[in-house]
């Protein structure tokens, strides 16, 4: 039986990214992964695709919607081919994982197909086709990640009502798609049928979109996709699901509490996501479950046994690629006995929508909560040259500040670019800066950064120049 210093299940981000670390740092190490590609949820099924087909759509939308204000005509007909663009979003994803591939024979990774699953505290089998071997570890990772989180009384039939999964990977577009949950996923996935040309309707528990984003982002955002046609349902609560042939229906009860139903033709359930452990064997370990089916871990992310570790969307904190990925090598980097750290406050958070949304630290609601005294600074995308140029003046960026001590708090941006932008913050915010440090700062002119430098000079002292 091999013996391995370092054994990781799961190629996720957080996966594949510990195990690479861990190579770097000299231990023998293996990657356990049950599907045939490597990557995990994010090349294969989530962050991969999903800019893959919102990048597709947005150059659709605009053909149809901005090309001739721009002076381009179109002498033929635009249409859409789904199918080459569902093709397309398979090439990238095959290019992406086979990268993994890749990154695990230069790094001397022992990459084990099958299912992998706890015997002891020392020892992994590992099953494929009903064959199976074993390892030993010294030190293992548990990285198996997430899956859709279902609600107790919908069957995901895989045809009509469906995962992100599916949606990724539909036949046609739908004429009417109607989605629960007006998340992440649900405003990604809704944008991108919305773009095609579907009716999309988003049914949503809370009474905002996003509910986990700073109000105003929530605010400016509902108005951005409603003036895109997007119809929201806030308030409402779902109660049943149904695939009745052709059509699906959605039955909930509306802030009145009074039955409504929706039809569609598909059904998009995005409410959330749940750790997975199945048949990881815990059982054999003596790990038990928290209340909300994650792995509890220490600062070092050590499990209540010494020698296993767990990382990525199956303990606690946000399920984020990137997350994943800074556990992943903080936890190699605990077995080389150095002492890494992760700020959980500055793991930023991005929607990947048209205009772009992304934050990172505290929303205004939390320092209220918290008791925070801070000022604000808030700087409107329009007044950009840049976003006059490129036609793309929705959104803003939101500076948070200390009232005392000028520190930046939290920064939130909606708007083009966004996703990019939000470095610079996570930057000043690792480095604790002030506003006025950032106010004092050159931004190259005309750039979506600029709005950056305004709002932290409209944070500092009101002052902002080109408003
Ligand atoms: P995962 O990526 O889920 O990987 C876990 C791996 O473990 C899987 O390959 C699984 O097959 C394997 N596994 C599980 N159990 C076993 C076992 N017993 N034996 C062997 N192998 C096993 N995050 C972002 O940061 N940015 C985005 O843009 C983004 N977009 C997303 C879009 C969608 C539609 C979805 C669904 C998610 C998106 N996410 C995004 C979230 C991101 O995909 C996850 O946070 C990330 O993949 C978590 O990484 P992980 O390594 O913890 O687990
Ligand atoms: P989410 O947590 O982002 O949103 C779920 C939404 O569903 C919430 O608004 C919630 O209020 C609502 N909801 C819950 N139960 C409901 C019910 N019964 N009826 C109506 N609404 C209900 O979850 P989502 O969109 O499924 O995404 C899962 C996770 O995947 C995200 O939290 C994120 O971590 C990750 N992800 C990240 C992306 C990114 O970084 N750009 C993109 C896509 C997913």
């Amino acid at each position: 039986m091999t013996k391995f210093d370092v054994v990781v299940i799961g190629s996720g981000p957080g996966g594949y990214v510990c195990a690479i670390r861990c190579s770097q740092l000299g231990f023998k190490t293996a990657l356990v992964e049950k599907y045939s590609s490597l990557g995990g949820t994010c090349l294969n099924v989530g962050c991969i695709p999903s800019k893959s087909l919102l990048d597709s759509s947005h150059h659709y939308y605009d053909a149809k919607n901005h090309f001739q204000t721009h002076g381009i005509n179109f002498d033929g007909k635009l249409s859409i081919d789904f199918d080459q663009m569902i093709s397309r979003k398979k090439n990238v994803v095959d290019q992406t994982t086979k990268g993994i591939n890749f990154l695990m024979k230069k790094n001397n990774i022992n990459v084990l197909h099958g299912h992998g699953s706890f015997v002891d505290n020392e020892t992994i089998k590992i099953e494929k086709d009903g064959d199976y071997d074993f390892v030993k570890f010294d030190k293992a990772v548990i990285a198996t990640g997430s899956k859709p989180a279902l609600l107790p009384f919908v069957n995901i039939d895989k045809k009509r009502i469906i995962t992100s999964t599916e949606a990724l990977d539909l036949k046609e577009i739908p004429k009417k798609l109607l989605i629960i949950g007006a998340g992440v996923i649900g405003l990604e996935l809704g944008q991108v049928y919305s773009r095609l040309g579907s009716n999309v309707e988003i049914i949503e528990y809370s009474d905002k979109i996003t509910p986990f984003m700073d109000s105003a982002v929530s605010k400016e955002l509902i108005k951005i996709f409603k003036k895109q046609k997007i119809k929201f349902y806030l308030s409402h609560e779902v109660k049943n699901i149904q695939n009745i042939g052709s059509e699906v229906l959605v039955e909930a009860l509306n802030p009145d509490s009074k039955k409504v139903t929706f039809e569609g033709d598909y059904c998009l359930v995005s409410v959330g996501r749940r750790a997975y452990t199945d048949g990881l064997g815990l059982e054999n370990i003596g790990i038990n479950l928290e209340k909300n089916g994650k792995i509890n871990v220490n600062e070092k992310l050590q499990t209540k046994l010494e020698n296993i570790y767990a990382i990525g969307d199956v303990i606690e904190g946000p399920m984020l690629a990137h997350k994943a990925e800074e556990e992943g090598v903080l936890v190699a980097e605990i077995f080389s006995n150095q002492k890494p750290h992760i700020d959980y406050n500055l793991i930023p958070n991005v929607i990947y929508t048209w205009p772009e949304v992304a934050s990172v630290g505290k929303t205004e609601e939390q320092l209220k909560n918290e008791g925070i005294n801070y000022k604000k600074g808030q700087f409107p995308m329009r007044a950009l040259g840049r976003s006059r140029a490129s036609m793309d003046l929705d959104g803003f960026v939101k500076i948070l500040a200390d009232q005392k001590t000028d520190e930046i708090l939290g920064v939130h941006i909606v708007g083009a670019r966004a996703a990019d932008l939000i470095a610079e913050a996570v930057t000043a915010m690792e480095f604790r800066a002030s506003a006025e440090d950032v106010s004092r700062m050159s931004h190259s002119h005309p750039t979506y950064a600029e709005a950056i430098k305004e709002a932290a000079l409209a944070a500092t002292e009101d002052r902002a120049l080109h408003i």
